[in-house]
């Protein structure tokens, strides 16, 4: 299913100038996303990644599980944790005769990218519980599943294992639902973490659908989910990089480790509040087809990945705690590089694709000279890029002159 994913393909252009706006006053709305999964599953399997890590039990044991492993995490902080496990991996790598494996900038956002999706994705529903669900939000009231000629049979949805068409169902059909209930006197229900995928697995298993083969869907696209937010008007009362305006909250928290059936539920809820807001100002209903609400769901979801903004003066402070400073100090006579001369600073990505390429030597310094290996931890990279990046842009405006 992931080969499916070209449409996602945009890194070669992206990576720069995305991760330019590296400063609150720089950030910029947001072009195109870097980094495409389905690159990146090739990559990860191409380098035997898979050798120790696995996505759900599927790969090696001697590192985490990819399905779990770093949820919630912004590029950025992924690929911080990336970083604090070189020292293992050049061990590893060493003792077997292997080669150091090298990543391009876009490669290293692809694999990210990768690992970072894999999380939308919803372990399968228990239907029992979705059995439960169905009977205490009162879907049962008005629908079927697995009856003939039951009352709006909702048995059509088994051929899906994914929660999200059944959620787009339900958006599209919201308001006259909301409708009926209101008449009948029944709340209207109300949805936490994976109950929409119970909802699903139950359906899936008490449905009187004889053909039981399961309908694929594309892959959710985050890049056309940014358009979509767009076109069905969201962007009436959220920014269009999800920041929050007077109309409405700022939704880049709201979907913070959450999957697909968490945030479809989200939306629902929401839904009510919101199209009573889009009616009072003149706004039709925003209805989804296919795959948009998927799509829409990935922008949501991807809306994190991508935080850039650093502080310089954390940054700065990091950069002499860290150790940083203790070898790439400009006056010593040193192997280590003075960084400001370094184009690899310039972006958040590069400067990471540039500390993974050289860490073995760094490695080698640091166990010469006993010092601690640099860890990171939160923003910390994101954070100390910015640092770097205002020092070559310094130097750089400065003209580069040796006595600067
Ligand atoms: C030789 C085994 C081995 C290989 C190969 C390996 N890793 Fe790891 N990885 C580990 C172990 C063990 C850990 C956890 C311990 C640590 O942090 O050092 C880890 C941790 C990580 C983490 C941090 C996860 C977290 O939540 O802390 C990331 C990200 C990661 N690996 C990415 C990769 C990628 C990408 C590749 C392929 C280029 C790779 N690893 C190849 C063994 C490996
Ligand atoms: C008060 C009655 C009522 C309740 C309660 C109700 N629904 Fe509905 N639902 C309807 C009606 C009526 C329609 C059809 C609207 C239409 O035809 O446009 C519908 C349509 C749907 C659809 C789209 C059906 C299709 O054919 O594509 C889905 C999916 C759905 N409901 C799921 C649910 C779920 C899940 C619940 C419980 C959380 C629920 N409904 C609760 C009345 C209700
Ligand atoms: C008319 C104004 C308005 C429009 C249009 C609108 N929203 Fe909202 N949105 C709000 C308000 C107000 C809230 C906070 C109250 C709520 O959760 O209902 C909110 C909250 C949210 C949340 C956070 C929910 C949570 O659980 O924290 C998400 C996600 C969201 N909106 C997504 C969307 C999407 C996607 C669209 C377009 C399909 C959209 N909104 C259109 C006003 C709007
Ligand atoms: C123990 C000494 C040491 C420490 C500590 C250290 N480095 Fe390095 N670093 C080196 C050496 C040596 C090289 C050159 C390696 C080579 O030539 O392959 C290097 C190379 C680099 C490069 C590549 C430069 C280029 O132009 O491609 C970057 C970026 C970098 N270090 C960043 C950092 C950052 C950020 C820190 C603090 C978190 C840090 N280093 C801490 C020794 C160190």
């Amino acid at each position: 299913m992931m080969q499916a994913m070209s449409r996602l393909n945009a890194q070669a252009i992206l990576v720069g100038c995305l991760l330019a706006g590296v400063r609150a006053a720089e950030a910029q709305p947001v072009e195109l996303y870097p980094g495409n999964p389905a690159a990146g599953r090739r990559v990860f399997v191409d380098r035997d990644c898979d050798r120790c890590h696995a996505i759900w039990g599927n790969g090696g044991t001697l590192g985490p599980d990819f399905a779990t492993a770093g949820a919630g995490r912004s590029l950025l902080q992924l690929a911080g944790l990336f970083w604090n496990h070189t020292p293992g991996m050049i061990e590893t790598v060493r003792s077997r005769g292997y080669e150091w494996p090298k990543f391009t900038e876009a490669e290293l956002a692809d694999i990210i990218s990768y690992i970072y999706y894999v999380k939308l994705f919803d372990a399968p529903g228990d239907p029992e519980a979705g059995e439960r669900w169905f009977r205490e939000k009162r879907c049962a009231d008005c629908h079927t599943v697995g009856e003939r000629g039951g009352e709006n049979p909702l048995d059509h949805y088994a051929s899906y294992v994914a929660p999200i068409v059944l959620a787009e169902g339900m958006w599209n059909h919201g308001p006259e639902m909301q409708a009926q209930q209101t008449r009948r006197g029944l709340s209207l229900p109300i949805f936490v973490a994976r109950e929409v995928a119970d909802i699903q697995a139950y359906i899936r298993e008490a449905s009187s659908i004889r053909d039981r083969r399961i309908e694929l869907l594309e892959p959710p696209d985050p890049n056309r989910g940014r358009q979509l937010f767009a076109a069905k008007r969201c962007t009436a009362c959220h920014g269009a990089a999800g920041e929050g305006t007077d109309y409405g909250p700022d939704v880049r928290m709201a979907t913070q480790r959450l999957t697909v059936s968490e945030i479809a539920g989200r939306l629902w809820n929401h839904s009510t509040l919101m199209w009573q807001a889009m009616r009072a100002r003149g706004i039709s209903f925003p209805y989804f087809e296919g795959s948009e609400m998927a799509d829409l769901i990935a922008f949501l979801y991807y809306l994190r990945f991508y935080e850039t903004e650093g502080d310089v003066r954390v940054g700065a402070r990091l950069y002499v705690t860290k150790g940083c400073a203790a070898c790439h100090g400009r006056d010593q006579a040193s192997e280590a590089p003075d960084l400001a001369d370094s184009g690899a600073v310039l972006s958040p990505l590069g400067l990471a694709t540039a500390m993974w390429e050289h860490a073995p030597a760094m490695f080698d310094m640091a166990e010469q000279e006993h010092r601690e290996w640099p860890r990171f931890e939160g923003d910390e990279m994101r954070d100390l890029s910015a640092y770097l990046r205002s020092l070559a842009l310094e130097r750089d405006s400065a003209g580069g002159g040796p006595d600067e």
